[in-house]
């Protein structure tokens, strides 16, 4: 039993309040006890230069530690977190341990949470809630939070006081330490933390074991120095840290050799790459520049923020060949003033400016994008200039959400006038549009031929195949199990709403990538 257990239990710890503790007593050990992570912490953004390191070696100590052991990860949350998962399995396996689809036969559960909205949370303590039982007669079971919650001291401090099936909590800064941190959990009866708020250095040579062999995703960059009004990431992934560009090269170089078809080049905010570098004038525009010379059928990139998109990136991106035509460029909102509240740092002229600029330069690019509605005092006009600027702009589709707070940022603090009841007829009514517009989007591609990159069975009938275009359209048809991971021609005979019916021509033969 750990301090913190003691003290609930209401029992006298060495430097705990003797007495039964009041709640405020109790707040008050509970600070003088507490080493997890900070926010305030997290928020600042030192001038120190970020190491690169490629020597990540897993210490002999611990080789074998996962002999006759299985592990399991369920991952909550965005691309980045996809990714950091096949990081994650990559150490798991590397001491040993065997992957497990089956919680019951794990021998050890990591959730790897994501903290962007509170319903993302609500279904990370719910899943604690589940595993509990699964610790009955398994002393040896370990049960781990990692990932962006971990990030956050009320998240740290709730597990703390109410979830104590839990054995360890690590951070995102923190990935590399898996073999220390599992280490330390069977070694020690207590709750272990190990949570850096600060971002730690650039390791490059960490292994992955990745999802599958047909997409590959490529950290191009981490962190989030944007700081939107409303969004916990700044704060839970750190300050913005490039990769090298060398680096970043090499691996897609290495996954175009072992036969993958796509590569989705990854960061919070991959259009301030290269920001960070003072002894080169290297941005997204130069990576993608160079990497479309490499023999890979598909590249594209996520997430983009609209401030940082530059002429020179439109500009390579308009060579076509294997980057891809489809942009993901969240505006959250098409009113300037709610904008402006939420330190998006462009207006509404200035993102339909920019869509302009795309569209001249790439006149069949489909974008996409996110969309916040709800955000405090949203007034109805406002509102409304979110629906005039979707349809102005003429998204194919979009992820729209309501305004949820996340305790630490600066909305969480702002007041509210709008009642949930308003916000949740306004995503109604934005979701219609979105379902409607992209029906427009789908009606162009009946009786054309598209080429699909095959992924696998359909989710809902194993019998056909799917798999999607360069503009992220879900294409469904029937055809023979070979043909899973080529690039293939379809003809479709159906558009639906969100995807397209078709029927299975031909495999392409392999293009060659312009050099
Ligand atoms: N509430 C609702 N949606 C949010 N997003 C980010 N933070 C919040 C929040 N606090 C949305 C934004 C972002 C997407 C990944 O999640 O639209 O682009
Ligand atoms: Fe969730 Fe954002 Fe963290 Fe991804 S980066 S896991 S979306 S909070």
């Amino acid at each position: 039993m750990n301090e913190e257990q003691r003290l609930q239990n209401g029992l006298a710890t060495d430097d705990a309040p003797k007495q039964k503790t009041t709640e405020k007593d109790y707040s008050k050990y509970f600070e003088s006890v507490y080493s997890g992570p900070s926010l305030k912490d997290a928020k600042k953004r030192g001038k120190e230069e970020i190491e690169y390191h490629d020597n990540f070696q897993i210490d002999p100590l611990f080789k074998g530690m996962g002999q006759d052991r299985k592990f399991h990860i369920q991952t909550f949350g965005c691309q980045m977190n996809e990714h950091d998962t096949e990081v994650m399995s990559g150490i798991f396996m590397a001491l040993g341990y065997e992957w497990t689809d089956n919680v019951k036969e794990a021998n050890v559960i990591l959730l790897n949470t994501c903290a962007i909205r509170e319903n993302a949370e609500n279904r990370v303590f719910g899943e604690l809630g589940h595993l509990k039982p699964l610790k009955v007669g398994k002393p040896d079971l370990l049960i781990g939070v990692c990932g962006c919650m971990s990030q956050e001291e009320s998240v740290v401090k709730k597990i703390l006081k109410t979830y104590d099936q839990v054995d360890m909590i690590f951070g995102t800064h923190n990935i590399h330490r898996l073999p220390e941190i599992l280490h330390e959990a069977y070694m020690s009866k207590e709750m272990v933390i190990e949570v850096w708020s600060k971002e730690g250095d650039v390791i490059e040579n960490l292994p992955k074991v990745r999802r599958d062999n047909i997409k590959g995703w490529v950290n191009i960059m981490y962190g989030c120095d944007k700081f939107c009004t409303y969004c916990i990431v700044p704060y839970t992934r750190g300050k913005e840290r490039s990769r090298r560009p060398q680096d970043i090269i090499q691996e897609v170089r290495q996954l175009a050799a072992e036969g993958y078809k796509e590569i989705t080049l990854l960061g919070q905010n991959v259009n301030a790459f290269g920001k960070d570098f003072d002894d080169i004038d290297y941005r997204l525009g130069d990576l993608m520049d160079d990497l479309r010379k490499i023999d890979i059928p598909r590249i594209r990139f996520t997430t983009s923020h609209p401030r940082d998109f530059d002429d020179h990136l439109i500009e390579v991106l308009a060579k076509g060949g294997n980057l891809v035509d489809h942009i993901h460029l969240p505006v959250q909102s098409g009113s300037s003033e709610m904008l402006k509240i939420m330190a998006r740092k462009y207006t509404r002229e200035g993102y339909l400016e920019l869509v302009d600029k795309i569209r001249t330069a790439i006149p069949n690019a489909s974008l996409t994008t996110d969309i916040i509605v709800g955000f405090p005092n949203e007034t109805d006009e406002q509102f409304e200039e979110t629906m005039s600027l979707y349809r102005e702009v003429g998204f194919d589709m979009a992820f729209t959400y309501i305004y949820s707070p996340r305790e630490g940022t600066p909305a969480a603090k702002m007041q509210d006038n709008v009642p949930m009841e308003v916000k949740k007829e306004r995503l109604q009514r934005l979701n219609k549009l979105v379902s409607d517009m992209s029906a427009e989007a789908m009606k162009p591609y009946q009786d054309q031929i598209v080429k699909v990159l095959v992924e696998g069975e359909s989710k809902r009938n194993p019998e056909v195949l799917a798999g999607y275009t360069e503009k992220s359209k879900l294409v469904n048809f029937r055809a023979p199990r070979s043909v899973i991971g080529e690039i293939v021609e379809v003809r479709i005979i159906e558009a639906k709403t969100w995807s397209l019916d078709g029927e299975f021509i031909r495999v392409v033969k392999k293009e060659k990538v312009m050099g």
